[in-house]
């Protein structure tokens, strides 16, 4: 199998490219968004053709570059069932596999990190390879404080679906932060501090609990991006729309509130159509998914949600108004003084 690990040296994070030399498919493991011209230029420069973009999880420290990949290369995209990324090709369940060529990458549920991580285990003449993402790192974890992360589920995921390979599977992580490449499964088990051999589930939640760290820089651009493959949040300035009715006659104009704001005291927008959240998903089916649409709510945190909504149903064009009716007020000129 032909076999590149490739870091993102800003995030630390870990990308794989994996093909079969005979077929020339290959397979992106964890990609990353700013990296994504290495990664076509390396894939081209190795006469690949990329049939697939696994994710491990849903990233919260980089914006993954999966929907950009299919959309220039028309790659399909997979993740786990369990990380809910409603715009993935592929939602693939414990034990199910894609296939490259001669090679079988098979999914294995290893939840715990976040609730929908999936390592990727693929065997080869030589060796086992396991893509284990953030669940088990070289002499350590993914931390299990937020997005449905679970300290003693990830113990069980790992004692139950990683360590119980052959000792000599190695193990690809999706990160390393002290210069490290990869490890085995007797060397986690022998040396890893947190999940060793002995370290019981009791003493290995006491010390993810203990960790308390930061939240990733990164986290609210990153969570919702990934949720939608990678598109980013696209926000416009109430000032900038007040400044030219052209621009905001060119949107489809779509209010999420509830109807007794969208008739309460911020009214809305002439021409806004209401749709409250809950029922965007039924309603944009008969939409044009290449329409520019803006979307508003009171604050801009729910307009947000229905955005990723819409991009994972496919829509290419679509914007938040910053601030929501709120912003769009307090921004208004002042009618009565210039009177
Ligand atoms: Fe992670």
């Amino acid at each position: 199998m032909l076999f590149r690990q490739l870091m993102d040296e800003a995030s630390h994070t870990f990308t794989y490219l994996l093909a079969d030399p005979v077929t020339k498919k290959a397979a992106l493991i964890d990609p990353v968004d700013r990296m994504i011209d290495r990664d076509l230029l390396l894939i081209e420069e190795l006469g690949l053709t990329l049939h697939y973009v696994l994710e491990t999880h849903v990233h919260a420290d980089h914006v993954t570059a999966a929907g950009e990949l299919r959309r220039r290369t028309g790659a399909t995209t997979v993740a786990g069932v369990a990380a809910g990324v409603g715009c993935a090709d592929l939602l693939l369940n414990d034990g199910e596999h894609v296939r490259l060529g001669d090679y079988r990458l098979e999914v294995r549920a290893t939840p715990g990190h976040t609730q929908g991580c999936v390592s990727y285990i693929v065997h080869t003449a030589a060796r086992t390879l396991a893509f284990t993402g953030d669940a088990l790192l070289i002499r350590g974890c993914g931390r299990t404080d937020f997005q449905g992360g679970d300290a003693a589920m990830l113990y069980r995921s790992v004692r139950e679906k990683l360590f119980s390979m052959p000792a000599e599977t190695v193990i690809y992580p999706g990160h390393d932060y002290r210069g490290r490449t990869s490890s085995t499964v007797g060397e986690e088990r022998a040396h890893n501090p947190r999940l060793r051999e002995g370290i019981s589930v009791d003493e290995f939640v006491t010390i993810m609990s203990e960790l308390k760290l930061a939240s990733p820089a990164m986290m609210d651009i990153a969570v919702p991006a990934n949720m939608a493959c990678g598109a980013r949040s696209a926000t416009v300035d109430v000032q900038a729309l007040q400044a030219s009715p052209e621009k905001l006659a060119s949107y489809r104009i779509i209010d999420v509130r509830e109807l007794f704001e969208f008739d309460g005291p911020l009214g809305h927008l002439p021409g806004a159509e209401l749709v409250p959240l809950a029922t965007l998903g039924e309603a944009a089916d008969s939409w044009r998914r290449s329409q520019a649409i803006l979307l508003i709510c009171k604050s801009g945190r729910r307009a947000e949600t229905a955005r990723v909504n819409l991009v994972a149903r496919g829509f290419s064009d679509v914007t938040v108004l910053a601030g929501g009716m709120t912003a769009w007020r307090s921004a208004e000129p002042d009618v009565a003084a210039c009177g």
